[in-house]
């Protein structure tokens, strides 16, 4: 067995894990959900935490994936990385997860916000005399 701390929302949870395990199933075993979108394959490169303590050697999966500046942090991918004994991680917490779908909430309004705007500010030319808006059907939505 090995000890796992795993860090979220500023707060500290130890778990017993298995020699061996997982960090992405230690994390989900203990109600934490890592961003796996490929499952745990090592291809969306989504499910990076912070670790360190007893770990598995970085696969091949996480070379490939991780910038050595992200190398040097600590940074790991939980489905490619094993806990080979007392280890801790960081995971992103509920409130993490909510700061995050606030700004892609943010940033889709603005977008839009930004649309909006760039279609009304659109050079149409004005009508000319004599020319009534029916002709002209794009001059009625300016
Ligand atoms: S879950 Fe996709 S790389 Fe880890």
């Amino acid at each position: 067995m090995a000890r796992l701390t795993i860090w979220a929302d500023g707060r500290a949870l130890p778990v017993e894990v298995e020699a061996g395990a997982l960090l992405s199933d230690a994390l989900l075993h203990s109600g934490h959900r890592p961003d796996m979108p490929c499952g745990g394959r090592g291809r969306c490169r989504k499910c990076r935490v912070q670790a360190s303590g007893a770990l598995s050697p970085l696969s091949a999966a996480e070379l490939d994936a991780l910038s050595p500046a992200e190398r040097e942090a600590g940074v790991r991918l939980a489905c490619c990385t094993r806990i080979l004994g007392d280890a801790r991680v960081t995971a992103a917490g509920d409130d993490m997860r909510k700061q995050a779908r606030a700004v892609r909430g943010l940033r889709k309004q603005l977008t839009e916000e930004l649309e909006a705007l760039y279609a009304a500010h659109t050079f149409r030319p004005a009508l000319t005399a004599g020319e009534t808006p029916a002709a002209r059907p794009e001059a009625d939505e300016a």
